[in-house]
């Protein structure tokens, strides 16, 4: 699995990274109210949400697995980090963003600090299920009790594909988050933003947004 990410990156084929914020981390901005924050954004790719984030005045901490992705993320945008090995994992580190690169199954509270918020976006649907019920334990294992979630998903017709990206339902993403307030904020049909999809055969492709 994690060979399948390192040659995803080395051949470019990078087709879930957005060169655009997200558009419901802008609609749910206000889940970042009384801040700064210190979030985290797993999985985070050289996802320009984050520059979003700090731009905001927020603290933010990526954690990617693979060196390419961190690189690029910092050099696309011209910034040249401060870099520390930190164990298993290597620390990169530009004004109030910080990347971790590593498996985030290596990665503790000393490496992330106290975490208020975390963002996941294509994070949760990119891991095989054998991982998602650990993925999100080890999640609000190392963020702070009180911290909050914002969790994009797809849900789509598991019979046209299995993934990833995952489809993920209802009655599993309240599983992971038992004992939690979990809402639904919004689940919409955005088929037309996703030709490779709908050309892979989908009728639909409902993007979901979740609070916890
Ligand atoms: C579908 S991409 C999403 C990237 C980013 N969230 C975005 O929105 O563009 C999933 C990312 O997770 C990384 N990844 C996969 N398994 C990982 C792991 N165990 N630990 C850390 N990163 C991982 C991959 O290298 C890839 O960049």
């Amino acid at each position: 699995m994690k060979n399948l990410w390192h040659s995803r990156w080395q051949e470019g084929k990078i087709g879930f990274h957005n060169s655009d914020v997200h558009s419901d981390l802008l609609t749910y901005a206000s889940f970042l109210d009384d801040g700064p924050h210190r979030v985290l954004v797993p999985l985070c790719g050289k996802s320009v949400d984050m520059i979003w984030l700090a731009e905001q005045g927020h603290e933010v901490v990526g954690v990617e697995l693979v060196p390419l992705a961190v690189e690029q993320f910092f050099s696309d945008k011209g910034l040249s980090p401060e870099i520390q090995k930190q164990g298993a994992v290597q620390l990169y580190r530009a004004g109030s963003i910080t990347i971790l690169c590593g498996d985030i199954f290596d990665i503790d509270q000393s490496h992330i600090g106290e975490i208020d918020r975390v963002w996941d976006r294509a994070a949760l649907v990119a891991l095989p299920r054998e991982l998602r019920s650990s993925y999100v334990s080890h999640l609000r294992s190392i963020a702070l009790d009180n911290a909050r979630f914002m969790i994009n998903v797809f849900r789509y017709d598991t019979s046209v594909m299995d993934g990833p990206p995952h489809s993920i339902s209802d009655e599993e993403i309240q599983e992971y988050f038992a004992g939690r307030e979990l809402s639904l904020l919004s689940e919409q049909d955005k088929l037309s933003d996703y030709p490779l999809f709908e050309a892979r055969g989908h009728k639909y492709w409902n993007v979901c947004t979740y609070s916890a």
